[in-house]
């Protein structure tokens, strides 16, 4: 249920989260009638803006289809504003609860009935002087206060868990919501059902059965012109520690004893326990150089230390030791600047015993969380006709020829959603983040070493990574070189 009168407070309003993501998502909720009745937005960041240029700026990429949605966004538009402000400064912090006060009288919104959202798209810098400033002047005592944070959360086990103390002597965890959009994504969200809806997965969901996993995160675009802030992170910081194990821990863990919240995220975390740390034998690393007319990883202009190292591709081999999984080998592989835009997770199935029918491929069951959304399994059937061969065929629910009026909402959307409700189960908890951390804690600080010299190797930009892949997946029970 949805808690009444809230005011949302975008912090970082001037940035790029806000713009590409925070503020379409927001109108993408009052679009569909979502966002509570008297609701209001207020952005704030440090330059001076006049309200014009601030509703210019923030909705300029939200897009408008049609006469209808434009009158939406005219109504949407007034029920936000902005103000300025510094992140360390009490004085600016209470003009910021002043107007967000005046804001909740005008809306006869009393006390204990007040809900404040605080949105964080701020670089990781201010996090915690911004949470500072908020706790100190601009919670409500009296009512809900809610933080939204975005990775990245630290950079290792180290770093984050300062970053969670420190938030931690702030809000509660209750309070706090740390964003993993992919946790957003329908697909995403459909992998609970498909596992135990289903008996005939659900039956088969282990080592007897399963022989490997991957799930697959392609990227067509470089790092142009991020460069200077992905150099610090690299692709495992960037999407594999976060997006693709969260995706990982939904299809290993445990059945939760419901689907409440507390219970999800207590089996997230005790599967991600089960995994030892990444050790660099089972990780193939690569950085993209120039091609087809496009710019090399180095060649970028916003990158500083045209030495640098940082993998722009990885594949990496994770194990979980438990009684279901021993052995079968979890196999994650993440690229930017590749020849396909696409996320997905492949589970190939062992091979039939005994089977009549030697040599027919492995039954594989697809999720495809984008693009189009997708559910299939390859599976083996009889030529139609006079012969008796096999044919390996696809039984195949593409939601967008299966479902008609598909309208699936933004991943952000979907979490801001969850944000008003109260609802965390699509939220990152601070033991589960640690869990995380530590798996790939010790290896990246073996790549970061300069003296350690972890090989790299070089993929063309626009191809299908480094050719060492396909042997590297071999290597793990893979039966089959993946198609593209
Ligand atoms: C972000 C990463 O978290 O996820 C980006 O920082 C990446 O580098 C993005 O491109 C991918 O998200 P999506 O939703 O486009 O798949």
């Amino acid at each position: 249920e949805l808690h009444g009168s809230v005011t949302i407070i975008v912090l970082g309003a001037s940035g790029d989260l806000a713009k590409k993501k925070t503020y379409p998502a927001l109108f993408g909720l009052f679009r569909s009638g979502f966002l509570p009745e008297k609701t209001h937005i207020i952005g704030y960041a440090r330059t001076k803006m006049a309200h014009e240029d601030y509703i210019a700026r923030v909705t300029q990429y939200i897009k408008v289809p049609n006469d209808e949605t434009k009158q939406l966004l005219e109504e949407f538009k007034q029920i936000t504003s902005y103000q300025a402000g510094l992140y360390d400064d009490d004085a600016s912090w209470q003009a910021l609860d002043a107007c967000v006060s005046s804001s909740e009288d005008q809306r006869k919104i009393g006390a204990g009935k007040r809900h404040r959202v605080f949105y964080m798209a701020l670089p990781p810098s201010v996090f915690v002087p911004v949470a500072k400033g908020l706790k100190k002047n601009v919670y409500v005592q009296q009512g809900l206060n809610r933080l939204v944070v975005e990775k990245p959360f630290g950079k290792d086990t180290q770093s984050s868990n300062e970053l969670g103390r420190d938030l931690s002597a702030l809000f509660k965890e209750n309070e706090i919501y740390r964003i993993d959009h992919y946790l957003g994504k329908e697909m995403v969200k459909n992998v609970m059902m498909v596992r135990f809806a289903n008996i005939f997965f659900n039956q088969i969901w282990d080592r007897k059965y399963i022989d490997n996993v991957q799930i697959t995160f392609k990227e067509t675009i470089g790092t142009e012109g991020r460069g200077g802030y992905f150099d610090q992170f690299g692709v495992i910081r960037d999407v594999m520690q976060n997006h693709l194990l969260q995706v990982l821990s939904l299809i290993a863990m445990e059945r939760p004893i419901s689907t409440e919240s507390e219970a999800i995220r207590d089996e997230k975390v005790k599967v991600l326990k089960c995994i030892p740390p990444i050790v660099l034998e089972d990780a193939l690393l690569g950085q993209y150089v120039g091609a087809n007319g496009k710019p090399g990883y180095l060649e970028d202009d916003t990158l500083t230390n045209k030495q640098s190292r940082t993998p722009t591709f990885a594949a990496l081999t994770l194990w979980i030791q438990n009684e279901r999984w021993e052995g079968v080998p979890f196999i994650m592989k993440a690229g930017k600047a590749l020849n396909d835009a696409k996320v997905e997770v492949r589970i190939q199935f062992r091979n039939v015993a005994g089977s009549l029918y030697k040599g027919s491929p492995r039954n594989e069951l697809v999720l495809r969380v984008q693009p189009r959304e997708a559910v299939y399994v390859k599976f083996n059937n009889k030529q139609p006709g006079l012969s008796y061969q096999t044919i390996q065929s696809d039984l195949d629910l593409t939601y967008d020829n299966r479902y008609a009026n598909l309208d699936i909402p933004d991943a952000y959307s979907s979490l801001l959603l969850d944000v008003l409700k109260g609802d965390h189960s699509n939220f990152v908890r601070n033991d589960e983040l640690e869990a995380a951390w530590k798996i790939f804690t010790p290896l990246l600080h073996t790549i970061d070493n300069p003296d350690t010299k972890v090989p790299i190797t070089t993929y063309p930009y626009g191809s299908r990574g480094p050719a060492e892949c396909d042997q590297f997946i071999k290597r793990y029970g893979y039966d089959r070189s993946d198609e593209n």
